[in-house]
């Protein structure tokens, strides 16, 4: 195995102590008394980049924490480990691969190499192949089998071939052209019979997008697809109506797919990474290479930042050190995400897997178990939705939940009054997560109500707001291609931050293997009757199928 990120164990760093020590100091500080003692907190808490505004300042951290972390991820060498990363040395040693997706939306002009080839004409060739073909169906001179010109397209994938596709096309709905598209997942027949669902074969593309084209869901899914295709279209048909995305010409091939409907990844941007290859056909589908490219753009310049900004003012390096903070000083579990935006609902799940399958590992990069916590477990949803669903836990309830407010400062279709709303909500949730409300407070709202002395003090403790509840605020001038391209990126760096310091492996997804074999074996017996050997529970749930 290549070992070419540092190997470490970052509880021996003296930064580490240093943390654990300086925590247990204002463990009982309320993030107000930080405003107090800090009159110039903004200047480091307030982190302008592009069209982005961080807030970090409403965090129980003060400024030596601050440095104290800067410290961590310097102890880390997390600069010479995103070197390695932006150079295509073979980081996910594991697989021995190098991981460039953010090769795909350099501005660099440097070539990089793979096993000593360069890769940016790949890159190239396969951007023009799918920005032509998307071009050809989007003008409608790419024309189905009896001559019509096509009006929906079905992604077929899952994961990594599903999650960021279906994200952005969502996320950009503004900007989406006249293609109706649609995303099948999963493996339940009844989910691919809802898709299909009034759709006509003869204006319907089908895009499989599988990496490996081993995966199963996606297989049987475009079995299905194809013979419910093949009951109403010729098999000459297929040709105009399949095309598929993958590393894996061969299997793509013996599908039946035509070597032109082929459009080719690498092996070096892996799944939960891979929206911004070809794996992206439909987003650029739906809202057409221009988009597509500022998507690309936005990306890269955060690349850019994430490479270059000193690390105090690196946006994707502060809020992973300051994910760290909570998750393995504080005892947090969770992160909430909450996004105040509709168009944004897809971005927790998307970055479920994201975060989730990278960081989600419990082996160092040494081969051995770590003795602290790794990923965090992320969970949200748009705002103001979330707000009337989950946030009293988050006011009032036991945990300590961090959570990133994620707001646009104008809206896409102009109607001011709903985006002062909207705005409003925004900025006042992550204020009265801070400041809470004081049983003092309590009892002078209630003073002119009809309630008894001894009612108003029985009522006030359960209306008490214990307040001192992090958030970061990260706002961003407007929902368009290239900030929201930059947004994803963002949190792309934050996993490998985070995965940097924690010494693990965040890019590959061996848990993720050990369903996949016991699916198919659980199959045989499904299928088959029960003789492969398993523990009673599990037999019993069998014999109940
Ligand atoms: O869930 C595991 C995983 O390997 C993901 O990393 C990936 O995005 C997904 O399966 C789909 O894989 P493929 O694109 O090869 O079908």
């Amino acid at each position: 195995m290549s070992k070419t990120l540092p190997n470490h164990s970052p509880k021996d760093f003296s930064s580490w102590k240093a943390i654990e020590e300086h925590q247990k100091n204002i463990a009982s500080k309320n993030i107000l008394s930080h405003f107090e003692n800090e009159p110039n907190r903004m200047d480091y808490a307030g982190l302008q980049w592009e069209d982005f505004y961080v807030d970090i300042s409403k965090n129980r951290l003060d400024k030596k924490g601050f440095d104290l972390l800067i410290e961590l991820a310097k102890e880390s060498e997390l600069i010479s480990a995103i070197e390695a990363q932006f150079s295509g040395a073979k980081i996910n040693a594991t697989e021995n691969r190098a991981v460039l997706h953010t090769a795909l939306r350099s501005l660099k002009k440097e070539a990089i190499l793979v096993d000593g080839k360069e890769i940016n004409p790949t890159i190239e060739a396969a951007q023009n192949k799918m920005y032509a073909f998307c071009e050809e169906v989007i003008s409608g001179r790419w024309k189905g089998y009896s001559g019509k010109s096509i009006t929906h397209i079905v992604n077929i994938g899952i994961g990594g071939s599903d999650l960021g596709p279906a994200m952005v096309v969502e996320a950009l709905a503004h900007y989406q052209n006249h293609l109706d598209i649609r995303f099948v997942s999963n493996v339940e027949g009844d989910h691919h019979v809802e898709v299909l669902k009034g759709l006509n074969p003869e204006t319907t593309l089908f895009v499989i997008v599988s990496k490996t084209f081993t995966t199963q869901e996606t297989l049987s899914n475009a079995n299905s697809i194809r013979d419910w295709f093949l009951t109403q279209a010729p098999e000459g048909g297929i040709a105009q109506h399949f095309v598929a995305v993958s590393t894996n010409l061969e299997k793509t091939q013996a599908f039946g797919i035509a070597t032109e409907n082929i459009f080719p990844m690498n092996d070096w941007v892996g799944g939960r990474f891979s929206l911004w290859s070809t794996v992206g056909i439909s987003i650029c589908l739906a809202v057409g290479s221009q988009h597509f490219k500022a998507l690309l753009q936005g990306a890269g310049k955060m690349d850019l930042h994430f490479q270059e900004a000193p690390l105090e003012k690196n946006i994707p390096i502060v809020l992973g050190l300051l994910s760290i903070w909570y998750n393995n000083f504080w005892g947090a579990e969770t992160e909430a995400l909450i996004p105040y935006t509709q168009y944004l609902r897809s971005l927790p799940a998307y970055l479920q897997q994201g975060i989730m399958e990278s960081n989600g590992k419990s082996v160092g990069r040494n081969g051995k178990r770590v003795d602290f916590q790794t990923g965090t477990i992320i969970w949200g949803a748009s705002g103001t939705n979330a707000q009337h669903a989950f946030f009293q836990l988050i006011h009032q309830g036991t945990k300590l939940i961090p959570a990133d407010f994620i707001g646009f400062k104008k809206s896409l279709n102009g109607n001011e009054e709903h985006q002062q709303k909207l705005l409003a909500n925004f900025i006042a949730q992550t204020e009265a997560l801070m400041t809470g409300k004081t049983k003092n407070q309590v009892l002078e709202e209630l003073r002119n109500t009809e309630l008894t002395e001894i009612q108003k003090q029985e009522l006030a403790p359960f209306k008490v707001f214990e307040g001192n509840k992090p958030t970061n605020t990260i706002l961003i001038e407007q929902l368009n291609p290239e900030n929201l391209g930059a947004l994803i990126a963002l949190y792309e760096h934050k996993i490998f931050v985070q995965g940097v310091i924690w010494n693990i492996y965040s890019y590959d997804q061996w848990g993720v293997e050990l369903g996949k074999q016991l699916a198919n074996t659980v199959l045989e017996d499904i299928q088959k009757g029960i003789s492969n050997p398993h523990d009673p529970s599990t037999l019993k749930l069998l014999s109940k199928i």
